[in-house]
């Protein structure tokens, strides 16, 4: 214990239902069921371990974590610990009134997603109509009633070009700031690459647009942004560094170092029904299994950035590479880095075809 950092954060997945079916969604293919969730006593069993351990901020996700009922008590036990609370959300599901109880219950901050800022993209891109005025009205709601909000939107090749809009809007929402996500190809995300991959002169332009708008509106808005992988020379340090900052349990309770780590073969999660979260995080086998620079091999063992990036996402090298245990294949070290410019440019040049939604062969 003495020599493994606290976490700081974590993801409590409360739910895998969600209203929306956005094509880019990064949980897994196999979702938890309703009836496999973590009861209430339990996870406030598992948050109270969380503060002792060292958490201070607790993102309440899914799904849609808003469809819990019991999502009032998660909130007051969080704001009892001291813990951090930000609710993330699509809105829908919400309104004022609950937003309103969850307030009082010590919610402390509201990350909303949008899918674009027209409505009929809104919609495709979702598997909803009408969200965009529904998301309109639950932003204004969170500002009205004094909570600071984050406006998120997940970026692909279909809504690329409304970046600046997005920005925008969050500046006429009252948000503090805008989170330009780029799609991340893990999970359900994976079966709709092709249709969700921008050109590289699109990811360019994005990236000078973000550039321009920070600089333009520093003293207006934060605008964070997690560039798109493919096109790029680094690796991102993800989730910080295996094991090092943060933790994800799942509605049915594993606990898992990042959200897609269930898609690495052969790891061994352990469960919140089973082991305290002081356990899971110091002695479990999937924690300890990328943990530090101890399992690296060639190029990153012998790298001046093993500790800056970790040797990048075990998800995307298990994804391209074949194996958790090689260099992100986003590194321009590896020796498969050409691979993904290939795949990308290969993908982005495919015409643009109907999504694959989950839970059907719908197509809109
Ligand atoms: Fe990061 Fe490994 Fe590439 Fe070095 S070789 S930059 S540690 S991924
Ligand atoms: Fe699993 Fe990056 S998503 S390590």
């Amino acid at each position: 214990m003495t020599a493994i950092a606290a976490p700081i954060g974590m993801l409590a997945e409360l739910t895998h239902r969600c209203p929306l079916h956005c094509p880019y969604c990064s949980n897994p293919i196999e979702l938890d069921k309703r009836s496999a969730e973590l009861e209430t006593g339990t996870w406030l069993r598992v948050l109270s371990e969380a503060a002792r351990l060292g958490v201070v901020q607790v993102h309440l996700s899914g799904g849609e974590p808003t469809a819990r009922k019991d999502l009032e008590a998660i909130v007051r036990h969080c704001a009892g610990l001291g813990i951090y609370s930000n609710l993330i959300t699509s809105g829908i599901g919400l309104d004022e009134r609950r937003l309103t109880t969850l307030v009082e219950a010590g919610l402390d901050h509201v990350q909303l997603s949008f899918q674009a800022t027209t409505p009929e993209m809104n919609d495709l891109i979702g598997g909803l109509g009408g969200s965009l005025s529904y998301k309109l009205k639950i932003a204004a709601a969170v500002t009205r009633l004094g909570i600071p909000l984050t406006v998120n939107a997940v970026i692909h090749r279909r809504n690329i070009a409304q970046i600046e809009d997005f920005v925008r809007l969050a500046i006429r929402l009252s948000a503090r700031r805008v989170e330009i996500a780029h799609a991340q190809y893990y999970g359900w995300a994976l079966k709709n690459r092709a249709n969700l991959m921008p050109t590289r002169e699109e990811t360019v332009a994005a990236v000078a647009t973000v550039t321009r708008l920070r600089e333009e509106l520093k003293n207006v808005i934060v605008i964070d942004a997690v560039i798109p992988d493919y096109y790029a020379r680094y690796p991102k340090a993800c989730m910080g560094g295996w094991a090092r900052q943060s933790l994800n349990v799942t509605p049915s309770g594993k606990v898992l170092p990042c959200h897609a780590a269930e898609t690495i073969p052969d790891l061994e999660f352990w469960t919140v029904r089973d082991k305290s979260l002081a356990d899971i995080w110091c002695d479990s086998p999937a924690f300890n299994a990328f943990r530090g620079t101890g399992w690296m091999r060639e190029p990153c063992r012998s790298c001046e950035r093993r500790e800056i990036d970790w040797g990048g996402c075990r998800c995307q090298a298990l994804a391209v590479a074949g194996s958790a245990l090689e260099a992100d294949p986003v590194c321009q070290k590896s020796p498969i880095h050409d691979r993904m410019a290939a795949i990308a440019a290969a993908e982005a040049a495919q015409p643009l075809r109907g999504y694959q939604y989950r839970g059907s062969a719908k197509r809109l």
